[in-house]
């Protein structure tokens, strides 16, 4: 089947890039700096690297997709704000490893105010922080530190011609992450995209599924979906777990075989421009769901669905984890899984044999993304603009005591929710949640040769 590509969001603007660049200076104390090194390129084997991921911070601020450069932030200078190193042209190494943007096509392209030819950047660097008090960076990012202690050892040196070396470095990512943390509109288009990529991905697995085949022929289906679509990576790695696999939480061997009568449990997001999806399904192989089966999910389901309901301004994830805690638990006792009443086992945690892991995060540039959960050590509220996950989950355990019906199955059910003026707004919902749309989704494929779908709206 044909299908023509979908209509792709705008790229953030370089007005945009400016402007948080603009507000990130005007969050930093007097007199400061701010550095932001690129990600670099990590050997894979002896001669191959892993694909290339830009580092999140460095492209919030920049824009710019090449390793191995360096955003310097001069709040003040006449000459102008902005200045990035980067990897010089080289006719020779671009013939090999493709075009290099260069120092003109930096000021040009992505708008920095100056640009120069890493060769030139220790000795640059040095002028350029003389007399800053302060250098602001990542404190744990390795890298960064060097950069900035080298510059101050070389302008200690120089004190007696007069140079003032910092003073002080402060931390920059409690600033940067909290402008992180709220998306523009335009980032949220982009996270509109990836979540619906993301869908079609799911979509396109549970029509693919049958016994016989393997976890990795899923997860061929699902990571071809992103790719046709521009999520050139998945967010993550996808999880493809069948069975009692999915009862790990990071499994990513994705080797064995689908079985008759089994679950699949598949978490996996496509990366659109660096904006991540990230969504749980869990769907029967063979397409049809077993009684003991539907009674484990309409437990996750229900409990997921008031947790998305409950996602708004003033709520705080914390509330909503405690709710979700609260329906798996009273239904694990419905169920016959836990014994007593809720409360007692909510106090003596043994709803945590069931459910070990929380219901949310940020979401952004990173699947696990940046911001504080807590301010002055309370969960904070959500205000409009932060993006969340909301991932309950059971996990039965292949054991003695389980009601043999109830073995080894893991079901977890995940959406992505932008918090808006009065409540959520799903980003997710194009790959069905309820049982009976996933049946249908699947008989559907049934009898179609292939897994392609064209889906409404
Ligand atoms: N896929 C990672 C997560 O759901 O948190
Ligand atoms: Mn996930
Ligand atoms: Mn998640």
């Amino acid at each position: 089947m044909q299908r023509d590509p979908l209509p792709r969001p705008a790229a953030i603007s370089l007005d945009e890039y400016r402007d948080r660049r603009v507000r990130l200076m005007a969050a930093l104390p007097d007199n400061a700096a701010v550095l932001i090194p690129a990600a670099t390129l990590k050997p894979r084997n002896r001669d191959g690297e892993y694909p290339f991921r830009q580092d999140s911070d460095f492209h919030y601020l920049s824009g710019f997709p090449e390793p191995d450069a360096l955003l310097l932030l001069l709040p003040g200078r006449a000459e102008g704000e902005t200045v990035l190193f980067c990897q010089p042209k080289d006719p020779l190494a671009e013939a090999w490893t493709g075009i290099r943007i260069g120092a003109e096509g930096a000021v040009v392209r992505f708008g920095v105010d100056e640009a120069h030819d890493n060769d030139v950047r220790d000795e640059l660097l040095v002028e350029l922080l003389d007399g800053r008090e302060t250098l602001c960076f990542a404190l744990d990012d390795e890298e960064a530190l060097m950069i900035a202690s080298d510059v101050r050892g070389a302008l200690k040196a120089r004190v007696r011609r007069g140079a003032k070396p910092p003073r002080s470095f402060t931390d920059i990512t409690s600033v940067l992450h909290e402008q992180r943390l709220i998306k523009s509109e335009a980032e949220l288009e982009l996270m509109r995209h990836a979540g619906y990529i993301s869908a079609l991905a799911h979509r396109r697995a549970m029509q693919a599924s049958r016994p016989g085949l393997c976890e990795y022929h899923l997860q061929a289906e699902i990571e071809h979906e992103f790719v046709w679509h521009g999520a050139r990576s998945p967010a993550y790695g996808t999880i493809v777990g069948s069975g009692v696999n999915a009862c790990v939480l990071h499994y990513v061997e994705n080797n064995d075989r689908l079985d008759e009568g089994d679950l699949v449990l598949i978490d996996a997001g496509g990366e659109f421009d660096l904006y991540a999806g990230d969504i749980t399904r869990t769907f029967p192989v063979n397409g049809r769901f077993s009684a003991a089966q539907r009674q484990l999910y309409q437990i996750v389901l229900n409990a997921q669905k008031r947790a998305v309901a409950a996602v708004g301004p003033g709520n705080t994830l914390s509330a909503i984890h405690d709710g979700v805690v609260r329906d798996l638990t009273q239904g694990l006792i419905e169920l016959g899984l836990l014994a007593g009443d809720v409360q007692a086992c909510i106090d003596d945690s043994s709803y945590r044999r069931f459910y070990l892991h929380s219901t949310s995060h940020w979401l952004g540039l990173d699947t696990h993304d940046v911001g504080d959960y807590k301010q002055d050590d309370v969960p904070r509220p959500l205000v409009p603009g932060m993006v969340v996950t909301i991932e309950p989950g059971l996990y039965i355990p292949d054991a003695d005591d389980i009601p043999a019906a109830f073995r080894g199955i893991g079901i977890r059910i995940e959406d992505d929710v932008i918090v808006t003026v009065d409540g959520g707004e799903v980003t997710t919902g194009a790959v069905p949640k309820e049982m009976d749309d996933i049946e249908a989704l699947m008989a559907a494929s049934r009898s179609s040769d292939h897994g392609e779908s064209v889906i409404d709206g």
